[in-house]
């Protein structure tokens, strides 16, 4: 499949006009991008009030925009189309093992990381009925690929833009939280649905995941609800959280994700 309905030199334009888009919201959402491409943890605009981002791979700068569409056209949608800022965007998401995503509009960042936790929850539900070695491993692989991206594109972009704006608990939490689940899901990775207690730990992870997901979702008082009380721009950090999940998501697919990394728990040596 081509680039759909996009013109190259159109979709040339748009590139550029993406590039400078997720500059200017990788200064809305306190992430210095030079740290993106440099293996550095991604601090926020004040480190001294946030824990220490995660680090991720170095993705050569210039690479990771030129994957939207344009290295390898033939492969299946790698596009974010219109950059409208004034309405909703169009995501299609790589496909990750031989599963197609369906085309989903988020109107927000909110919006795009509610999508992630329905079909994290999905997938939990098809483990729960599962039957076979199979099956549950690649279940368990994919959930722990989504969990993993969907961790880092908070950590490095959302969680970040609201340090200071809304209650700094909330914030704190959710990053230990986080990081208990990054023990499960390496643990999951690393195992097999073969071994002793895979399935509690799968079990565990969704439970770990289903109380975290309430927390941010949480009317009123949860993490959402605050940060849509804030003036950050939301429609700014889908874009810039899209990117980033595109560019996880080719890793993936390439296999070259790495285990997940704890960002503020130290994991006592055993
Ligand atoms: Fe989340
Ligand atoms: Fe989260």
């Amino acid at each position: 499949m081509g680039v759909r309905g996009i013109g190259m030199p159109r979709l040339v334009a748009e590139i550029e006009l993406g590039l400078g888009a997720f500059e200017k919201v990788g200064a809305i959402a306190g992430v210095h991008l030079d740290s993106l491409a440099d293996d550095k943890p991604h601090a926020p605009a004040d480190p001294a009030m946030s824990p220490q981002p995660v680090a991720v791979p170095s993705v050569p700068r210039a690479g990771r925009f030129a994957d939207f569409g344009v290295r390898k056209p033939a492969r299946t949608a790698r596009t974010i189309t219109p950059r409208n800022r004034a309405g909703p965007a169009t995501f299609l998401p790589l496909q990750l093992g031989e599963k197609h995503m369906a085309d989903q509009e988020f109107t927000d960042a909110i919006a795009l990381l509610k999508a992630d936790h329905r079909k994290v929850e999905e997938l939990f539900a098809s483990y729960e009925k599962a039957r076979g070695d199979g099956r549950k491993q690649s279940l368990a692989g994919e959930i722990c690929t989504e969990l993993k991206i969907h961790t880092m594109i908070e950590e490095e972009v959302f969680y970040p833009a609201f340090r200071g704006k809304i209650e700094d608990d909330i914030l704190d939490e959710a990053y230990v939280e986080h990081d208990g689940a990054k023990v499960l899901i390496n643990d999951i990775e690393a195992g097999g649905p073969d071994e002793d207690y895979y399935d509690a730990k799968v079990k565990v992870l969704q439970e770990q995941i289903e109380h975290h997901v309430q927390e941010e979702e949480k009317p009123s008082e949860g993490m959402f609800a605050q940060c849509r009380e804030s003036e950050v721009d939301l429609v700014a950090l889908r874009d810039a959280m899209l990117a980033r999940k595109q560019e996880l998501m080719t890793k993936a697919e390439a296999g070259e994700l790495p285990p997940a990394k704890p960002s503020v728990v130290d994991l006592a040596p055993a």
